[in-house]
Order: structure tokens, then C-alpha cells, then sequence
């Protein structure tokens, strides 16, 4: 009797991220007369298969960082290296999901899903891949209804089942469950842990969530103005945190309070447990 493999694509390998010295300074223009820098010195190592959270205030140039780690801005100082070679344009090592699912509407969810397959994929092994991927998903019942038929969690999911179909190395997550609802958004949390667990890409993923960052990331990375500094100050790394304990954690560790206590701090929301910790 023949033998299949389970899985249909091969999956890409997943990929270290090397941010080195990266700065982002937008040129004046739309009414501005002074370039703004958003980032300066951005140093960031990110092992293969690593999950890393960008936590930081609106506007600190979050988004920025991502969308250089997937091409789709360009520092203008620095470089970003993924496996060791450096990013240029839209890079195919690295998919992207985004805060709102963005799904086509006349497409159904397993043609939505398609759309990320990488460029020559044959019919029969699209075909198989994406059913594959929706059922990772727990989408595997719906590949035939529309966006406009299903919950905000479920459009998620098929954005989520989109970003992987093309097998990054590295995945790349700009506020995934901000629109979701509180619960909808821990099934979610523990959704991504189990499709890493399968499909082991390197994570790096924006929340504002310190409870989100705590319970999926191997450390999280706060970004911000250097303390003390004035306005309009670039943002750069102000602080790594290692998450000790392996994944699945508990919600409630008392061991993660005082590390929320102290990103909720660096975020600039002092808690009862952060004033105890600096007395
Ligand atoms: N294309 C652009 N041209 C000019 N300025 C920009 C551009 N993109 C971003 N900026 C500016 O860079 C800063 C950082 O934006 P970014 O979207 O990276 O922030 P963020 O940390 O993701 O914020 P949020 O948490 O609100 O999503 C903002 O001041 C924004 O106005
Ligand atoms: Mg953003």
C-alpha cells in the first residue's frame, strides 16, 4: 500500500530576524515642514521559531517595524536580515496578518484562503493545502461560505489560514485579535500557540495586550521614547523581557504579575504592584 505524507507543501523552514541599527524618519510633507523620526537604533535579534511581542504606545512606530520585517517600507538607516540576507521589497520569506482580516467578499473563505498560496502551486496541491490549513484553523466545515456569513473570529482565522499558506519562515502579526471580543480573543491566543506548535515560523507580533504579550511570547519587547526624553524623539528598544515558563501558561501565574506590572509601568500605566516593586 502506498504511503501518503500528511502534509502536501513543504513547509518553508522557519527563519532567525536580525534588526540591526534600523531607523525610520518619514520626510516632511502633507502640511509637515519637519521630517519626523519615528524610530532610531532599533536593535533586535529573533531566533528561528522564536514568538516575540512588540508592545508600545500608539504611534511609537510599531507597524513601522513590521512592515520593514516584511519589505513593505524600508529603513533609512539600518538594515533587517532574515536567514542571514538582507530585505529587499516584499519579501516572500514572510507573510502578514493585519488588526482587520481583510478578506475579499465574493470570494468564500477557501478561496480567500488561496489567494496566499505561493505563485505555482498546482491546482490539486492548492486544493489540498488550503483544506489542510482551514482545518488547522477549525475552519474545515465552513470552506464554502463568504466573509460576509461568518463571525469576526472566523474571518480572522481565515486570515490567520491565509498568512501561513504561503509557508513563511517568518510571520509577521500586527495587532491580529484587536477587534475581537474578549473571549473570542483568548481562543484565539491559544489558536496561534497550537498552529506554531504545527506550523513553527518564527512570530514577531504587535499587540496592546500586556496579558496577550505575557501568554504567547518567549520575550517581549517594549518600544518608546528613552525616558526622559522630549517629544518627538524617536522610539527605539527600552526593554526586553523574557517570559519565563513553557507554553501553555497559566493566565494566572502570580510569577507573570510582577512582569505585567512592570511592562504596565514602561507603558506608562503604573499599577499597585509596580510602585510596591520600585519602594
Ligand atoms: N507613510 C508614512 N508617512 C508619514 N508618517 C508615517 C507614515 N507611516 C507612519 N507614519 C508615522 O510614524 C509614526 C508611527 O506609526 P506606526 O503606525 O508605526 O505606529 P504604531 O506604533 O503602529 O501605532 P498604533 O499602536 O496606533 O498602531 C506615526 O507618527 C505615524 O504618523
Ligand atoms: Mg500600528
Amino acid at each position: 500500500m502506498a504511503i501518503t505524507t500528511p502534509t502536501t507543501v513543504r513547509h518553508h523552514p522557519a527563519h532567525p530576524v536580525s534588526v540591526q541599527g534600523v531607523g525610520r524618519t518619514f520626510p516632511a510633507r502633507d502640511g509637515r515642514h519637519t521630517a519626523t523620526p519615528v524610530l532610531a537604533d532599533v536593535d533586535l535579534e529573533i531566533a528561528t521559531g522564536e514568538i516575540v511581542a512588540l508592545l508600545g504606545a500608539s504611534g511609537c512606530g510599531k507597524s513601522t517595524l513590521l512592515r520593514q520585517v516584511s519589505g513593505l517600507d524600508v529603513p533609512t538607516e539600518g538594515r533587517i536580515l532574515i536567514d542571514g540576507s538582507a530585505v529587499d521589497g516584499v519579501d516572500a520569506r514572510c507573510a502578514v496578518a493585519f488588526q482587520e482580516p481583510r478578506l475579499l467578499p465574493w470570494r468564500t473563505l477557501a478561496q480567500n484562503v488561496a489567494v496566499g498560496l505561493p505563485r505555482g502551486t498546482d491546482r490539486t496541491t492548492g486544493e489540498r493545502r488550503v483544506r489542510e490549513l482551514l482545518e488547522l484553523v477549525g475552519l474545515g466545515e465552513c470552506t464554502h461560505l463568504r466573509p460576509r456569513q461568518v463571525s469576526g473570529g472566523m474571518a480572522q482565522r481565515t486570515s490567520l489560514a491565509r498568512a501561513l499558506a504561503r509557508n513563511p519562515g517568518v510571520l509577521v502579526l500586527d495587532e491580529p485579535f484587536g477587534a475581537l471580543d474578549a473571549l473570542t480573543r483568548l481562543r484565539m491566543q491559544d489558536l496561534l500557540l497550537e498552529v506554531h506548535a504545527a506550523e513553527p515560523a518564527t512570530v514577531l507580533l504587535v499587540t496592546h495586550d500586556v496579558d496577550e504579550a505575557l501568554y504567547l511570547a518567549d520575550r517581549v519587547v517594549l518600544l518608546g521614547r528613552p525616558q526622559g526624553s522630549p517629544k518627538g524623539t524617536p522610539s527605539t528598544v527600552r526593554s526586553v523581557v523574557t517570559v519565563p515558563g513553557a507554553r501553555p501558561r497559566d493566565r494566572g501565574d502570580a510569577d507573570l504579575a510582577h512582569l505585567r506590572a512592570e511592562l504596565l509601568d514602561g507603558l506608562g500605566v503604573p499599577t499597585h504592584h509596580s510602585t510596591a516593586l520600585t519602594d
